[in-house]
């Protein structure tokens, strides 16, 4: 008998079929959003699961599926995941990390430039039929090339963002990470380690591509906008919950920055109000590593996990190895 996984999202139908040689597969094609206790109804003997990096894995649903042995993430993002209580009930963690870096950089790119050069803003004026004519300060806004760019979390997309910013723009590049990364390193990023203080008070534009957790919850509030420069930028492809929306729709609507760009926000899909009503905001639905052969990529990565750990005992990106000595 084929062990049992299931598919909690829509997915490619090709990763479904590549799966569906190995395993007995149940699938969610309609994308329902399932609440937990449906999710963990679903998952009722099932060996392994494939999340999309919204479903909630923690020790209420652990404790109702006995049998679950790994959640492989299609994300390199893992904040659904409680892995300690993973860890205590012995099942395994699996992210994507890599194969998304160079598209979420480029995204984040095409995020700083349509905030700093106020793209969707323009566009919106001129589809509302205001455009009558040219002037010289008409969306006016502030340059790249040259600029300081100010990066907090310098993993491997922060490091793919800053070799952009500093050889393809000419970007004088500082960073702020927990820990710094080596010279060799530092010079391959053409970036400069700073301490956060002097990263907001110094950066023209600001890129968050931290991790999300308990110590990076309102990592930038009204405190941290305050000590930004009145013309600065700010863009987060990182995760909701580093920024305070609502104290940065008040920054963007005292002008205590100039503009913002937001791939991910607070209690996503659901966007705070206030960001709605600012035009100073570039918002996007999440769509950072949204390409085609990305996403096949990171889905292909969270298959060969779940066919890895299942079939040969070998995942290839565990997040808590602890579970694969343990036993
Ligand atoms: C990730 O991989 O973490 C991205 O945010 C897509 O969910």
């Amino acid at each position: 008998m084929l062990p049992k996984i299931l598919i909690s999202r829509a997915i490619f139908p090709e990763i479904i079929a590549r799966l569906g040689q190995h395993f007995d597969v149940t699938s969610n094609q309609d994308d329902v959003l399932w609440t937990p206790s449906q999710l963990s109804e679903q998952l009722q003997g099932m060996s392994g699961v494939f999340t999309t990096g919204g479903e909630r894995i923690d020790a209420a649903l652990l404790a109702a599926c006995p049998v679950l042995k790994i959640c492989a993430n299609m994300a390199v993002g893992y904040n659904n995941f409680d892995l300690d209580a993973m860890t205590a009930a012995g099942v395994l963690g699996t992210n994507a990390p890599d194969v998304l870096t160079e598209t979420t950089a480029d995204f984040g790119f095409a995020l700083l430039m349509a905030t700093a050069r106020r793209v969707a803003e323009s566009e919106h004026f001129l589809r509302a039929g205001l455009w009558t004519r040219w002037r010289y300060d008409m969306f006016t806004g502030s340059d790249i090339h040259g600029a300081t760019l100010g990066i907090l979390g310098m993993g491997r997309i922060g490091q793919a963002i800053a070799r952009r910013g500093a050889h393809g723009f000419g970007m004088k590049v500082i960073y702020h990470n927990r820990s710094r990364l080596d010279d060799a390193t530092e010079a391959q990023c053409g970036a400069r380690y700073v301490g956060k203080a002097e990263l907001l008070k110094t950066a023209d534009h600001l890129v968050l591509v931290l991790p999300y957790s308990a110590s990076s919850h309102h990592a930038i509030g009204a405190t941290e906008l305050a000590q930004m420069k009145p013309r600065a930028t700010l863009v987060n492809i990182a995760r909701g919950g580093i920024v305070d929306d609502a104290a940065l729709a008040a920054a963007l609507r005292n002008k205590t920055i100039a503009a913002a760009g937001l791939d991910v926000f607070e209690g996503e899909p659901k966007v705070h109000p206030d960001l709605l009503t600012v035009p100073n905001v570039v918002l996007t639905p999440h769509i950072g590593s949204a390409t085609v052969p990305t996403r096949l990529a990171m889905a292909n990565l969270a298959a060969d996990n779940l066919i890895g750990y299942l079939l040969h005992d070998k995942p290839l990106t565990p997040l808590n190895p602890a579970v694969l000595s343990a036993r």
